[in-house]
């Protein structure tokens, strides 16, 4: 089971997280449970997203990423690379 966090604290939530948790909040994909999440620690990085057990951190999400997310990574098993949080990801 995978799983999405979404964080909801105050600097992602100022950086547009409400808009993003709603893009996944209505998603219903198979062995994918959506979750929000407080603050990761990653504040100015966000709004941040987060795959578990992949351990992928997404940052700076916008809707558009939202959607490449649902589409490429939870759908089509495949992480993107470009939009990972280049501090935590080796590019
Ligand atoms: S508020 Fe989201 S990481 Fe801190």
């Amino acid at each position: 089971m995978r799983q999405v966090f979404i964080c909801q604290h105050r600097t992602c939530t100022k950086d547009g997280a409400t808009k993003i948790w709603e893009i996944f909040k209505h998603q219903e994909i198979s062995n994918v449970a959506i979750k929000t999440c407080g603050c990761m620690g990653l504040c100015g990085s966000g709004p941040m997203v987060v795959i578990r057990p992949d351990n992928v951190y997404y940052w700076h999400v916008t809707p558009q990423k939202a959607h490449a997310i649902i589409e490429m990574h939870l759908l089509g098993d495949t992480p993107i690379q470009s939009m990972m949080h280049p501090r935590l990801h080796q590019q």
